[in-house]
């Protein structure tokens, strides 16, 4: 089971150490509490005695071997797997390094690509997050094609899906918003996404959750907005959530966990009693009876639209941040009520959760705070450099991969 806190610790010592290398003893004397390291405790059937602050710092050793982020230098010695030698900004394959931990959860500076196939046997109770949207106009960070989007969501899910429990859960967020070329008309990649990861991964569609923003500037440009495109389009307003799971039958949500506050209306009639007449509705489909609504419930299911905008607190904070630390700021972030909000419906606390596409941290951080354990993968070293921040009055906090490794 991953444990967060010490992630950091570990990285830190091995990028600490001569060369970026330790044995194991040298280890446990850089990470683990002296007195603890002394005490020995019987172990399994036998009883055979150890130290079981050692057996902690090998395990996250164990889960940092399988994820790629040590490797074997000579026997019984391992090291950091990249040597950085110069500041390097994006991830290439095989730079993979812890940036920040808690005691829950971890973000590591990777190509999540380069990392995931190591991730079982840990298993994953959610993935949540916001892959890079096949745009014509590329962020930043780079973009994969219209046309390969399935093969690059299949590919980047494949070891997701194998790490999932029963009835865990993919939610992913992307744009709606990628239009043909010189076409007013949508691309179908949406469509094209949605049967691959039922074909060839198996996941099943649990809904597709507009996520309406009516803070989104005014768009397409082209086709809404400009003369030149002839004003053929509306302007841009959601973006579609689609959330899969491995098992519909098994599946993990429960609705009770993101109940809302019923209105004053419905407040009114549950005191009142409910209805107070007979009535139908869509040809009999309907029936309301005296006294139907009137049982007091404990909140109002929410409906399958989510009404966010871009502001967020996080956000705010984040940019001032990074602002403040000259750090590249992040352009296309989600609030953190987005990953809070599918979090609580998906999973109950302690389960893990983590984001492939991480960005700045955020599901990380609604994860944090909803005491699920997280893992969060980036390859831009700027985003979570500045999303760090948000992290560090948690518990357990460790700023780790934010200096280079000396080669
Ligand atoms: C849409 S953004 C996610 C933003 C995030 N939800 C947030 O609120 O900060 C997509 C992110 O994926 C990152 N990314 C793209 N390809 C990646 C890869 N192969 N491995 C890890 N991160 C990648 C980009 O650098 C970018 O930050």
């Amino acid at each position: 089971m991953i444990q967060g806190e010490l992630f950091a610790k570990v990285a830190f010592a091995y990028a600490e150490a001569e060369n970026g290398r330790l044995n194991n003893s040298a280890l446990y004397q850089r990470v683990g509490d002296p007195d603890k390291l002394k005490r020995k405790d019987p172990v399994g059937k036998d009883g055979q005695l150890h130290s079981l602050e050692a057996r902690k710092i090998r395990w996250v050793q164990q889960t940092m071997k399988r994820l790629g982020l040590l490797q074997r230098v000579s026997p019984g010695v391992w090291g950091l797997s990249h040597q950085i030698k110069e500041q390097l900004h994006q991830a290439t394959a095989d730079v993979k390094m812890v940036a920040f931990s808690t005691t829950l959860g971890v973000a590591i500076w990777a190509r999540s690509e380069s990392v995931l196939p190591g991730l079982a046997p840990e298993t994953v109770h959610l993935c949540i997050t916001s892959p890079p949207y096949p745009l014509r106009y590329a962020r930043a960070y780079g973009n994969p094609t219209e046309a390969d989007f399935h093969e690059f969501i299949c590919r980047s899910l494949e070891p997701v899906v194998k790490a999932l429990v029963p009835g865990g859960s993919v939610v992913l967020n992307i744009s709606n918003d990628i239009f043909m070329p010189g076409s007013p008309a949508r691309s179908l990649y949406v469509e094209r996404m949605v049967l691959a990861l039922h074909d060839r991964l198996g996941l099943h569609l649990m809904d597709r959750i507009p996520w309406v923003n009516f803070s989104k500037p005014p768009g397409p440009t082209h086709w809404a907005c400009a003369i030149q495109g002839g004003r053929k389009q509306l302007c841009v307003a959601y973006e579609p959530i689609f959330w899969f799971t491995n098992d519909p039958m098994k599946v993990r949500s429960d609705n009770r966990r993101v109940l809302e506050e019923h209105t004053a209306r419905h407040l009114k009639l549950m005191a009142s009693g409910g209805a107070g007449r007979d009535a139908q509705y869509g040809d009999g489909a309907y029936v309301l009876r005296p006294g139907s609504f009137g049982n007091e419930t404990a909140g109002r299911i929410p409906k399958n639209v989510l009404m966010k905008g871009h502001v967020c607190p996080d956000t705010m904070e984040y940019r001032r941040f990074a602002n403040g630390s000259g750090l590249r700021t992040h352009g296309a972030m989600f609030p953190t009520s987005i990953p809070d909000f599918f979090i609580r419906l998906l999973t109950e606390p302690g389960e893990l959760v983590i984001d492939l596409f991480g960005g700045t941290g955020k599901s990380g951080l609604a994860a944090e705070r909803l005491g699920r354990r997280w893992i969060v993968f980036e390859m831009i070293y700027e985003y979570l450099a500045g999303g760090s921040s948000a992290f560090k009055n948690f518990p357990g906090f460790e700023f780790a991969g934010m200096r280079p490794v000396s080669g």
